[in-house]
């Protein structure tokens, strides 16, 4: 009896200690802030979103979230092309309906897969970008390069088009995956991802929180 009031005491004191409950860790240091529903505006999650699309509309994040072309693209300064103009992926790459080139050549053939992280690995300009992950594209229903603002957000509060996921399991898959990483820290000169993981974590949970408002077309 003395033992079990004594541990739940320890428990409550080591649950009063650990980080807020509101909190959980993901993958690599991201961490998954929680606000509660109506906590936000509409207007905030509006400007949150917009903070979102910020990013995902960005080069570093566009180039692969192409649409039924099925082409990849290498749009961006770094490609010599200003950021508004669309350039196609050189060598006439094309991923087919498989997203990773089975139908022609394999976009690990260039894109090789690393074994682990290395921060050095893209160092070296205009070579084919790798990460410890198989590089291909996003889903064709996630088709934001050159979408306008509403269309990405239409298509990413919609769980048949992006994935079967809840917001904040899209905001934990932005930390899980290894390409994302990637983004931000590019290399070879690339110009990175807007914000950082955790704006771009923290505005997908305040939009959803604010009830994943979308702007007019
Ligand atoms: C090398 C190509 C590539 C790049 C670059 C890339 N993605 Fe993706 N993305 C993918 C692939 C492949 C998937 C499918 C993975 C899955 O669903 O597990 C995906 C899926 C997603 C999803 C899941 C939700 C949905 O609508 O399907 C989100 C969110 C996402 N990417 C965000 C981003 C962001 C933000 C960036 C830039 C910081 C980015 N991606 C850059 C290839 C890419
Ligand atoms: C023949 C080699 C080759 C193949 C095959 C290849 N790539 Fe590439 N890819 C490259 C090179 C080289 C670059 C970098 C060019 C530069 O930085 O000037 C690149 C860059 C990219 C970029 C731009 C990344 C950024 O900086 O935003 C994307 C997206 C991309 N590749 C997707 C693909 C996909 C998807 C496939 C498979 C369908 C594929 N690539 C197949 C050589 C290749």
């Amino acid at each position: 009896m003395k033992t079990t009031t004594i541990a739940a005491i320890l428990s409550a004191a080591l649950f009063a200690l650990s980080p807020s409950a509101a909190t959980a860790e993901t993958g690599s240091g991201g961490v998954v802030n929680e606000f509660a529903d109506g906590s936000v505006t509409r207007e905030e999650g509006l400007t949150n979103w917009q903070t979102y699309y910020e990013v995902a509309s960005h080069p570093r994040c566009s180039n692969c979230h192409v649409g039924a072309s099925n082409q990849p693209m290498w749009t961006g300064p770094s490609y010599g092309a200003s950021l508004g103009k669309a350039r196609p992926h050189g060598m006439n790459v094309n991923a087919g309906e498989s997203r990773i080139g089975v139908e022609t050549l394999m976009c690990s053939t260039c894109h090789t897969t690393l074994s682990g992280p290395d921060p050095d690995a893209n160092a070296e300009p205009h070579a084919a970008p790798r990460v410890a992950g198989a590089w291909q594209l996003a889903p064709v229903e996630a088709e934001w390069f050159g979408k306008s603002s509403s269309y990405v957000c239409n298509q990413l509060r919609d769980p048949e088009r992006n994935g079967d996921r809840s917001i904040r399991e899209v905001a934990e898959h932005l930390d899980h995956d290894v390409i994302l990483h990637w983004a931000w820290n590019p290399g070879g000169g690339r110009e990175p991802a807007p914000h950082s993981l955790q704006m771009a974590m923290d505005a997908l949970m305040k939009w959803a929180a604010a009830g994943t408002p979308c702007p007019a077309e």
